[in-house]
């Protein structure tokens, strides 16, 4: 198939917008300018998420109301429970997440209303229900009840509590809090970029956010770090390591969770993951899926000069903190969706139709022949 010459293949290196939400810049990640690393050393995800929409970090009061309102949300209808129930028990889980996430549109009666504050009110609404609907999808295919959230636990708590029916210690709803820091908002990575497409159209935030749960999907982008743990799961110990990876590399396989588009020194967020990996396998003295991780950076590095990406330890640090790893995409979907809305707001507030050209490369002018012809 012929190759797109005017911009580089897959857009590289073009810039298909303005933002003021993140940038990345060497190895820094910053969102609304402030380092990544200092948000995930002392910021808590709600402080994050409320930092992407309105450009500052909150006060005391602000934050208060905030999680206030968030809390307030995460109450999902009995139809859309109803209607999760419904689906098969073997459905990939960003199957179930996409289609859940459309069907809240039915009980929101905002939901076609393209009003700013209609926006805004969608927009906490959305991010409120993304972890109470993985944990529902969840439990119900295991054939378990929803677990009710509890108003008490910041985002990160709840969502462990409704995943596992019980309370998290401080030091596990704190890794996941800072995981859900680390991957809220990544600038114009595909998902997002998919949002602000449909955005563009001025489609309403729901499809834009389901658009953007499409795209994340894909095992190039958030489908990764289920990727990644599979071949974990395949190596089975850290003697392996070294042979799986010269047989992948000899067949010229994508090794999952190494290489970016956009860091070519390293991905700060994966030097956090890493670190928590690393606690995570003292905490629970099981070391093994660190070390294995540990032993295929150091090679992947030796061999091709890749270096691990956002996928790639967060795959042993959900699998410590007992999620199976099915649901690391859709967990990345939770922390993704305060990105998501960020630029679906952006969009909106400064909108022009994004619609770029391709250069054809098919056959020249010609007739058509009719069939009976051909
Ligand atoms: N394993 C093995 N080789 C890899 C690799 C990986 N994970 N990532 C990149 N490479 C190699 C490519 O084969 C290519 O080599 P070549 O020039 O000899 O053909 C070179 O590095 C450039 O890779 P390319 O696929 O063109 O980079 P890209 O910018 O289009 O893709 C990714 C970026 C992230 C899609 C790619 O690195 C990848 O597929 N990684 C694995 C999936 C993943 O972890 N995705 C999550 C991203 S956060």
């Amino acid at each position: 198939m012929a190759q797109a010459t005017a911009a580089g293949k897959g857009l590289e290196g073009v810039t298909a917008t303005t933002s003021a939400i993140s940038s990345i810049i060497g190895s820094t990640l910053t969102y609304r300018g402030i380092d990544i690393n200092e948000l995930a050393e002392h910021s808590t995800f709600e402080e994050v998420a409320y930092l992407l929409w309105y450009g500052e970090l909150p006060s005391q009061d602000e934050l208060d109301r905030f999680k206030q309102e968030l809390v307030s949300h995460r109450e999902i209808s009995s139809e859309t429970i109803d209607f999760i129930r419904r689906f098969p028990r073997d459905a990939n889980s960003m199957v179930s997440l996409r289609t859940a996430v459309s069907a809240l549109a039915f009980a929101d009666p905002l939901a076609a209303d393209m009003s700013a504050d209609a926006n805004n009110q969608k927009a906490v609404a959305l991010l409120a229900q993304f972890p109470v609907l993985v944990a529902a999808i969840h439990r119900l295919r295991c054939g378990e009840e929803p677990v009710s959230p509890d108003p008490n636990l910041n985002e990160a708590a709840n969502f462990l509590y409704m995943l596992n029916g019980d309370w998290p210690t401080d030091s596990w709803a704190r890794i996941m809090d800072i995981a859900l820091i680390l991957h809220a908002d990544h600038e114009l990575n595909a998902s997002t970029f998919a949002a602000r497409v449909a955005a563009s159209t001025l489609s309403d935030m729901h499809s834009a956010i389901v658009a953007a749960i499409c795209t994340l999907k894909g095992p190039l982008h958030g489908g990764a770090n289920e990727a990644v743990m599979k071949t974990l799961e395949s190596i089975g110990s850290v003697d392996a390591v070294p042979a799986y990876l010269r047989g992948a590399l000899e067949r010229k396989d994508k090794i999952m969770g190494f290489g970016h588009r956009v860091y070519k020194e390293g991905d700060p967020r994966a030097r956090w993951l890493k670190r928590l990996s690393s606690q995570l396998a003292d905490e629970t003295g099981d070391r093994e899926w660190y070390e294995m991780s540990e032993l295929m950076e150091q090679e992947m590095k030796a061999d091709k000069g890749l270096l691990p990406n956002v996928d790639f330890y967060s795959a042993s640090v959900y699998t410590y903190l007992g999620v199976h790893r099915d649901l690391f995409t859709p967990i990345f979907a939770v922390s993704r969706a305060s990105g998501w809305i960020a630029h679906v707001l952006e969009q909106y507030e400064n909108n022009r139709l994004i619609r770029p050209r391709a250069e054809y490369v098919g056959p020249a002018a010609r007739g058509y022949v009719p069939m009976s012809e051909r």
